[in-house]
């Protein structure tokens, strides 16, 4: 995993909040960056990824891929969102072309990457979203995309 200073983390109080924190971390990426979203369900990892599109410079809306699972979107460059909760194993896996998710030539976002072990491409970077007492989200990111 890489790891640099982020300017994506940090307490969210609202769902704007959360958008704010992932346009934040999207303003950074560059082609080749590998997001892993990880946070239970309706942690706001769509939203976070939402956040990272207009970073991007994504115009056209972002949806929640979780039937699709993996939605390609055109920004400042390539924008691929993945969604794996449904995804059955890793064969499936390669039948959606997940090959391109980590060919270098956009940025990808994958929610669930617990799904894949061992397929994340290692320099990838995590992003974890918990869900405090009151509602609060705790955004943390282990690794960063190079400076
Ligand atoms: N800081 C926050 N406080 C309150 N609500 C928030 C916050 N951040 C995001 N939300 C809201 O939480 C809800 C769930 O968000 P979202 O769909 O992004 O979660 P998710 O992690 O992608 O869920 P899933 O596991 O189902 O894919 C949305 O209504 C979103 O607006
Ligand atoms: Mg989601």
């Amino acid at each position: 995993m890489k790891t640099v200073d982020s300017p994506a983390e940090g307490l969210s109080f609202s769902a704007e909040e959360t958008l704010s924190l992932g346009e934040a971390l999207g303003r950074s990426l560059k082609p080749g960056d590998v997001v892993a979203l990880k946070g239970s369900l309706g942690a706001g990892k769509t939203c976070f990824a939402k956040g990272i599109a207009l970073g991007l410079g994504v115009r056209e809306e972002v949806t929640s891929p979780s039937y699709t699972i993996i939605s390609e979107y055109e920004g400042n460059c390539p924008f691929r969102h993945a969604d794996l909760y449904r995804l059955k194993g890793i064969d499936e896996f390669a039948l959606l072309g997940a090959d391109e998710l980590f060919d270098g030539s956009g940025v990808s976002v994958i929610e669930w990457p617990e799904k894949i072990p061992g397929a994340l491409p290692p320099d990838s970077f995590l992003v974890e979203i918990s869900i405090g007492e009151d509602g609060r989200r705790l955004i943390r990111q282990s690794g960063g995309p190079p400076k």
